[in-house]
């Protein structure tokens, strides 16, 4: 941790308080010893970098913010998620020969998002950057987005792909061109400021804005910045800084196909005024697939193995259970998998406590049906008591949220 050394010995240090004049105390004459520690300056701007599996990029990157960001008083904190490749070891060992190199390690979670907030809300710093570990962003941008800062003409400074100036060359395939232009589309629609770039993951801003808006973020995917802008509203200025993303040369992206999903589910999440939760979101659509599965091996069951209607049921509902645990697990519980013992632990606990929410469902369901509610509608409640009980008490139980 960076933080202020002992105040300096002030003359009057060594003559203990409310010691009358000219009694004379041991060590009282003689220059005020020096302190032991050199005085380490706070510094004005902390570089949050999220990383997973980045190890060979990290001390390219440290001397890369070292020339670019001379005459600032920088410091950067690298936000690891335990990754296999030892990204963490290395930023250990950068900063144990430069004090202003730090790591914050998370155990046992995953995300980009929720490792740039972590990063961020460690900082004591006036302002913080935040930029990807694999050197596809320009460093050289971040001086004139500070200066923006500084001057206090912007409240939020964006390294801009297209914005004019900008390039996006570096987005590897066509199809991440598409999908990247798509979602730029897509958050244009709704975001309440007008941004080329709404999808850039490279940006500065105050550190006391990040606090306010903190409490408001997701925290989930890949979408940091859209999270910050919507949590900002109307009122934010924001001004784009052009910049050239690079290619990646080490190491492999993150962003895949359940990336993407995650952004649709944040769209939805911020459409309906929080009112449905992501996570709920994703696991009302995995428990619709579940009933899919259910059919499926019902209708297999029966008609091709010849097996009675009571047992296929029951067998159906237990595959479609565990095939629900395991794509929770990998979706909706992405940053918090279970893995190694806790899997079968967390398996087990899931397809009793789903056995429970069933029981309910059809009892509800029945008990509404009997006081002649139709069927529809009473078998419309008894599913929606069963999803309710099993987010609520897998989420609390399984994977354990808070
Ligand atoms: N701690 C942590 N945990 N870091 C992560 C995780 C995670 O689960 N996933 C990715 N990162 C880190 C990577 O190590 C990298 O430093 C940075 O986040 C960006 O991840 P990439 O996997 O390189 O993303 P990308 O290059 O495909 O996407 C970039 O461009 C997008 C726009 O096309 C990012 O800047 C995105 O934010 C941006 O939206
Ligand atoms: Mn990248």
């Amino acid at each position: 941790m960076l933080a202020a050394a002992d105040p300096a010995p002030t003359p009057t240090q060594g003559r203990p308080e409310g010691t009358p004049e000219g009694t004379i105390v041991a060590a009282a004459a003689g220059p005020a010893p020096e302190p032991s520690m050199p005085e380490l300056s706070v510094p004005e701007l902390s570089v949050i970098v999220p990383c997973y599996n980045e190890r060979a990029n990290v001390a390219p990157l440290v001397a890369h913010l070292t020339s670019a960001l001379a005459g600032i008083a920088w410091e950067v904190i690298f936000v690891d998620d335990s990754s296999p490749d030892g990204t963490a070891a290395e930023v250990l060992r950068l900063g144990a020969e430069d004090a202003r190199v730090r790591c914050i390690r998370r155990i046992g979670r995953r995300g980009l998002s929720s490792a740039v907030i972590e990063g961020a809300l460690a900082s004591s710093a006036a302002y913080i950057a935040v930029m990807d570990g694999d050197l596809q962003h320009d460093e050289t941008r971040i001086p004139p987005m500070l200066a923006a800062l500084r001057a206090g003409t912007a409240d939020l400074a964006v390294g801009s792909r297209h914005a004019a100036g900008g390039d996006a060359a570096g987005l590897g395939s066509a199809w991440r061109h598409r999908i990247s232009e798509l979602g730029i589309g897509i958050a244009q629609r709704f975001l309440p400021v007008r941004l080329a770039d709404p999808m850039s993951g490279f940006f500065a801003l105050p550190r006391p804005l990040f606090d306010r808006l903190a409490p408001r973020l997701t925290g989930a995917g890949f979408k940091i910045l859209l999270d910050l802008l919507l949590a900002g509203g109307k009122g934010l200025r924001v001004v784009e800084v052009p910049f050239v993303f690079r290619p990646r040369v080490a190491g492999e992206s993150k962003l895949d196909v359940l990336v993407v999903i995650q952004f649709a589910a944040l769209l939805l999440d911020k459409l309906s005024g929080g009112l449905l939760p992501l996570r709920f979101i994703a696991f009302a659509c995995v428990g619709a697939f579940g009933v899919l599965v259910n059919l499926a091996v019902l209708g297999i069951l029966t008609k091709l193995a010849g097996l009675g209607f009571e047992l296929s049921q029951s067998l159906a509902t237990l595959v479609a259970m565990l095939a629900n645990f395991e794509l929770n697990n990998r979706i909706t519980y992405r940053d918090q998998r279970l893995r190694g013992r806790m899997l079968w632990q967390g398996r087990a606990l899931f397809v009793l406590v789903c056995g429970i929410g069933a029981v309910a469902n059809v009892g509800i369901a029945g008990m509404l049906y009997r006081r002649h509610a139709g069927w529809s509608l009473a078998g419309a409640a008894g599913a929606a008591i069963g999803v309710v009980w099993n987010y609520a008490v897998s989420a609390t139980l399984v994977w354990r949220t808070r």
